[in-house]
């Protein structure tokens, strides 16, 4: 199994709180990693320290046998590292193509879309873009809504639509911070079989949840955060019967069983 991101040492702080602290671990390509733990973890600020939202106070991320520790989000995702938001965050004012439309110059040239539209190189690119993007928004069943103002649509649309964003990127590795929080059971199920369907095309996954039942049944792997710091990683099974884990999730009512 190739490694395709790895981080050692990874550290971040707010004030006097250490949010992330000396996070090691690696994802193979192909894998769908899953990062749990609960509320006020440190998962999202290891995402945003994975996507380059925010820089460490220490540590180093290795993407694809480069260091990108550091580096800001629109450079990680010409890379193809990419991830969507714990709340969805869409152009409100702004159509559901046009929105999409922007997932797609993220993995290009970002703040010089207008210039480079105006090519005849950046034209044919262009509709190939589009093309993507049709064929994205059909895929998550957006496609007659490609019209519509973002903002406006309910909330398990606008999740969809963040889905479509990231992936009009282009990405090699996808980070989903809490992809099914605040869906109903059965958009939730629709999601994790469009997560299954994202790694058949060849994308490698880091999934963010704190609900254990969701998470192990679609990771290949969990690494375990408490206050910051890895609890356990392994494959869920293996999680799942530890007792750190148990001691860290019983009656907080996540239902590690
Ligand atoms: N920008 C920030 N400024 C100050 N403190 C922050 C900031 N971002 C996160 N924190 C703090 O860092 C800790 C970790 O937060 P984080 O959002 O990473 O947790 P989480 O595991 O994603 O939690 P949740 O399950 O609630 O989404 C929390 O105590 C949080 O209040
Ligand atoms: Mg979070």
């Amino acid at each position: 199994m190739s490694r395709l991101l790895e981080t050692s040492g990874l550290s971040r702080s707010f004030g006097g709180l250490r949010a992330v602290a000396g996070l090691s671990f690696a994802v193979a390509e192909g894998e769908i990693l899953g990062l749990i733990g609960p509320n006020g973890a440190g998962k999202t600020t290891a995402i945003n320290l994975l996507s380059g939202v925010i820089k460490p106070n220490a540590g180093r991320v290795v993407f694809a046998g480069e260091e990108v520790t550091g580096l800001p989000p629109h450079h990680l995702a010409r890379k193809g590292l990419v991830r969507t938001f714990q709340s969805t965050v869409v152009y409100g004012h702004r159509t559901v193509r046009e929105n999409a439309l922007r997932g797609a110059f993220l993995g290009l040239y970002p703040g010089v879309v207008p210039a480079f539209l105006g090519t005849l190189r950046a034209r044919a690119r262009r509709r190939e873009t589009e093309d993507r993007i049709a064929e994205l928004l059909a895929w998550f069943g957006l496609d007659h809504l490609g019209e519509a103002i973002a903002g406006s649509l309910p909330y398990g649309r606008q999740k969809s639509l963040g889905m479509v964003i990231a992936l009009a990127a282009r990405p090699r590795l996808l980070m989903l911070d809490e992809p099914v929080a605040g869906l109903a059971a059965e958009e939730a199920d629709q999601v994790l079989e469009t997560i299954r369907r994202i790694r058949q095309r060849g994308v490698t996954l880091i999934v963010v949840d704190h609900n254990m039942r969701f998470i192990s049944g679609l990771c290949d792997r969990l690494v375990v955060l408490h206050h910051g710091q890895e609890l356990a990683q392994g494959t869920p099974q293996q999680v799942l019967a530890d007792s750190a884990v148990i001691a860290a999730y019983l009656g907080r009512g996540h239902g590690a069983a």
